[in-house]
């Protein structure tokens, strides 16, 4: 009884310090989002710019001008590399990895696999039109906690400021703490 109990106390103790030292737990449980269901992969493919992405996404922390190329691969899984420049030094830098949905049914719950050490979780498509904007949402439940990423991305380095608006609307109504948001820098960035 008393092993069990501390045994508690160090899953929530652990939880607390993981909450403050990374910045970005909240209390509770994910979400309960919905995804977009008739996604279509073939049509997201191409380029994407970072916009706004939530300020403890500590694999992009430090660095500007971050934009990801999605293509299918020939074994059906997708490739993905995501570009960045450091804000300092001015070194680019690329992570190639893949994406899938496990569930066929649900082609935008996909799981991102950009390495151990930058980024493998949940990289769910909230809303597209494909040809703009694109929000994606990416959760996990720790104990009491729930750590979560979010993104809105834009085919262009630049977005309207009403479609920003109405993504953040969208963010929010979708149960999302939009205040954690950072603007992501797209300025002072090489050609592409
Ligand atoms: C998916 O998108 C591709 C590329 O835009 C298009 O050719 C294809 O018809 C779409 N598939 C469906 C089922 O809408």
């Amino acid at each position: 009884m008393k092993s069990g109990a501390t045994v508690i106390l160090g899953l929530v103790l652990g939880g607390l310090v993981a909450c403050c030292q990374a910045n970005a737990f909240s209390w509770g449980w994910c979400p309960t989002v919905e995804v977009m269901n008739d996604f279509n992969i073939t049509a997201y493919f191409g380029r994407w710019f970072e916009i706004l992405r939530f300020e403890n996404t500590e694999f992009e922390e430090g660095y500007k001008c971050i934009h990801a190329d999605y293509s299918a691969r020939d074994d059906g899984l997708v490739n993905v590399v995501n570009f960045a420049t450091h804000e300092n030094n001015g070194v680019s830098r690329s992570l190639e990895g893949f994406a899938f949905a496990p569930n066929p049914k649900a082609p935008a719950k996909l799981e991102m696999n950009l390495g151990s050490s930058y980024f493998i979780g949940d990289f769910w498509v909230l809303d597209t039109d494909y040809e703009n904007f694109a929000m994606v949402h990416s959760c996990d439940n720790y104990f009491f906690f729930n750590y979560q990423l979010n993104w809105l991305l834009s085919r262009t380095q630049t977005l309207e400021t009403g479609d920003v608006q109405d993504a953040l609307r969208e963010f929010e109504d979708a149960g999302i703490y939009v205040t954690s948001f950072i603007e992501s820098d797209q300025t002072g960035c090489s050609e592409f």
